[in-house]
Order: C-alpha cells, then structure tokens, then sequence
C-alpha cells in the first residue's frame, strides 16, 4: 500500500471548469460484468482511478486481455479460465466481489477471497449470498475462501430484506444464464444498476425494470460483445459542487446528470448554495451565510451516504447547528475525528453527527481512513488556513481520477 501523501495550502479562491469524469461505481461493476460475454467490450471513458487498476489485474488472473486505448477499456473474455481469485488485489476493493456473482453466473462455479474496500464498520454480503443459494448455489466458506457451486441455476423471485446495490448488481449477473426468469423484489435503484442492465441488454441479456424495486432476468444462452459508454460518476460531480459552494469564486462542473443528484442539490439550496442548473452541468457560485440542516442518507434517490462525509465539512462553515443521521453505515463517521483535529466542532453519536458551527478550520496533519473520508479531508483543506497534509491518500486515489490536476487547475495549491 502506497504510502502517499496529499499537501494543499488552502484558502485559495477556486474558479473556472471541471470535467466529471465516469462513475467508478458503475465501472467496477460493469468490468467484472464483461467476463459473461463470448466477445469484446470495450467500455468508453473509464476513469483513471486504482480500483480499476485491481480489477484489470484480476481480469489479467482469469486470462481476460485487457488493453487500455487513452481513456477506453477493450476487453476481450474469449480465452477466459475460471482460476481461484486469491491474490491481493481481491482485498483492495470491495467490488472483487462482482466477479462472485458474474463467474457463477457463467460457469456454476467459483472460488475467490473475501472481498476488501473501505471500513464503514460491518459490511456483510449475506444478501448476496442469499440470492445465489436461491437460484440454487450451494455456498462454502473456509479460511477466507468463499466456494460456490451449482449443477444449476434456476430462476426465481429473490427479496431482498435491504435494497443494498451489492447484491442486486451480483444477482443480477448470476441470474443471467440462469434458467427462466428470476425476480428481485425490494431491488436498489441507484443509476448505476440501471447502467449495468443497459449494457447487459446491449449484450443480449434481457433485464426489464432496473431502476425500480423490482427487476425481472429472463435467462438467456449467452452473450455477445458490445460498446458501453460509462455515466458520470454523481459521488466525483456532488463532492465538486461541495467544494465549489466551500470556496469556489465561480466554478462549473461538467458532464453531470442533475437528475442524479437531486437530493444533494435540495440540501445545498436549503443551505443557501447559489447554483444554476443545466443540462449536463452545474454552475455554483461563492455563497456565504450558509444554513445549517439536517440530513439523513438513504438509499437512491435519497441523499447518498457517500455524499454525507464531505458534506460534513461545508456544515462547519453554516452558521448553527446541523444533524446528520446516517441510515447506511451507522459507523461512518470517521472523518468527523479528523476534522475536529483541523478546528470543527462534531459530536458524535450512534448513528448519527451533530456539527456546531461556523468553525474556522486550521491545515494540520490529517488522515484518510476511507475514501470519502479523503474527500472530506480534501474539501476541509482547501477552506483551511494554512497547511494540510493528508496521510494514506491511496484511498483518494481510488476514486478519484486525477484530483490533484482536477483541483490544481481550478487554482488549487496542492501537490
Ligand atoms: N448489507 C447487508 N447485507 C448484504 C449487503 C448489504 O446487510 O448482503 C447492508 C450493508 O451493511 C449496508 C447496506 O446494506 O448497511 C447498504 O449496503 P450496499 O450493499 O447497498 O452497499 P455496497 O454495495 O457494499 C455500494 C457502494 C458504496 C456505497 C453503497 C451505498 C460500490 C462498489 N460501493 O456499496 O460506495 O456507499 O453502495 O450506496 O458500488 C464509495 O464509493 O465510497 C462506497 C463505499
């Protein structure tokens, strides 16, 4: 693991244009995806970031060609072996576990390591697994391994006690070749499901109802290639708009889908953000007296729990108090430590934060314990004065395609 640092000395004011790049979210799904087909994908505009290094590396384990053309991924599946996932680079994200879903769903059989990612406390995947015993996997876990096996898969009506976005992406892979149709009831609707059905369908799947509650898989034979431009990643697009109501002068974020951020975009102007919608990007002006909110993070179309941490830091500048419940991860709060170390106020609690401000914030050594937390600390950083140094930035690096030129350019002091 990468020992990197992030330095920013901030209170510089940020203007000009920055390009949304695709969603990592729905990349790490849709790559894992490519191994169901017989011929090549080539996936359009795939972000720049290290969980789609990984997954090429475990792509390159089951003798999957992959070949980078600037910002394409071609991906060719026809020489595919189905070999133990085990290597390390299973457990440096938690999408590996696409590969669950996808390579039963091709061969009935698959073996890999317990999957990695970030640590928002517990993040069982018992719903995953129950969706693959229903379509007829019998599961085994021994010392780390996870072995699945099915003589044969056979569609059926799955529920899914939480709508979690895992596990109906992973079904719905497994669910492809099975026999007949299968059913996931109480389904996530987060965009980037209905971006893996679509590519899916393009491939000859037949997958009706993605985004709603419930998705309906008939079973088909096989496969064929296809060409699949990625959507814009609405976690990159919502941290940006934070960033630029924090301390942009005026600042355009392009290439976004405003529909997907809706919740987000509610809560800043209940904030008193001054933004101005278009089509496909989003112009946020330098808005002070900002207002203090609560928030709760749900599931799409919901605020996004990935959302909830660098939100956190633009309530320390809202004058007043805001709560945040967090319904998705009760133990996602550990940015809040941190940027109580840079000058915020934050309590605390079960499930929940209660953050007092405006409290100036101070540059000071930090650390990215998560992802998120990274764009939390990022976004304190630019507002703060002074110096922040953001240890374990690999975690930024992760999903975030190059945020350091990104913020650069916008006029951003950081190396
Ligand atoms: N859950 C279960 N059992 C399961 C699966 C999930 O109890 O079998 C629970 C989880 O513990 C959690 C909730 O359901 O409390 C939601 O989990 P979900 O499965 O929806 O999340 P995920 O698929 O593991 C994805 C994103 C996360 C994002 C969440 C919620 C990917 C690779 N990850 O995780 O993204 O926070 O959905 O929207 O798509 C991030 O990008 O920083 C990130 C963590």
């Amino acid at each position: 693991m990468s020992e990197e640092n992030i330095r920013i000395r901030g209170q510089r004011p940020l203007n000009g244009e920055v390009r949304i790049s695709s969603s990592k979210n729905a990349a790490v799904a849709l790559i894992p995806a490519t191994v169901l087909a017989s011929d090549t994908v080539t996936l359009y505009d795939v972000p720049h970031i290290s969980d789609i290094i990984a997954l090429r590396e475990l792509l390159a384990e089951l003798n999957v060609e992959v070949k980078r053309d600037g910002d394409s991924l071609i991906i060719n599946p026809s020489e595919i072996k189905n070999t133990v996932l085990e290597s390390d680079a299973v457990s440096r994200l938690r999408a590996s576990y696409y590969f669950m879903g996808a390579l039963l769903g091709r061969y009935k059989t698959v073996k890999m390591k317990m999957p990695g990612g970030c640590d928002l406390g517990p993040r069982p995947i018992n719903l995953h697994l129950k969706g693959f015993r229903a379509l007829g996997a019998e599961i085994d876990y021994d010392e780390g391994f996870y072995t699945l096996h099915a003589d044969e898969l056979i569609g059926t009506d799955i529920y899914l006690d939480f709508a979690s976005v895992g596990a109906t992406i992973n079904i719905m892979m497994a669910a492809v070749f099975a026999k007949g149709r299968t059913v996931i009831e109480n389904a996530a609707k987060e965009p980037e499901i209905i971006d893996l059905s679509t590519m899916l369908n393009k491939m000859g799947a037949q997958i009706r109802g993605a985004g709603t509650s419930a998705i309906t898989i008939d079973g088909v034979e096989s496969l064929g290639g296809c060409k699949h431009e990625i959507i814009p990643d609405r976690i990159e697009a919502g941290t940006y708009i934070i960033i630029a109501a924090a301390c942009a002068e005026k600042m355009r974020i392009k290439n976004v889908i405003p529909l997907h951020l809706e919740a987000l975009l509610m809560k800043l102007e209940e904030m008193g953000v001054k933004m101005e919608i278009g089509d496909d990007y989003i112009d946020v002006c330098k808005s002070d007296d900002l207002k203090a909110v609560d928030v709760k993070t749900l599931p799409y179309p919901g605020l996004a729990t990935d959302l909830q941490q660098p939100l956190t830091t633009l309530m320390t500048k809202a004058v007043g108090i805001s709560r945040v419940k967090e319904t998705i991860y009760p133990e996602r709060f550990k940015h809040c430590e941190q940027l109580n170390r840079m000058g915020a106020d934050i309590e605390i609690g079960t499930g929940s934060s209660v953050i007092n401000g405006p409290t100036p914030l101070y540059g000071c050594k930090v650390k990215a314990t998560d992802l998120r937390c990274g764009a939390a600390l990022v976004t304190a950083a630019l507002i703060a004065k002074g110096e922040t140094v953001i240890s374990d930035a690999y975690h930024i690096f992760r999903g975030y395609d190059s945020i350091k030129e990104k913020l650069r350019a916008l006029g951003a002091d950081i190396d």
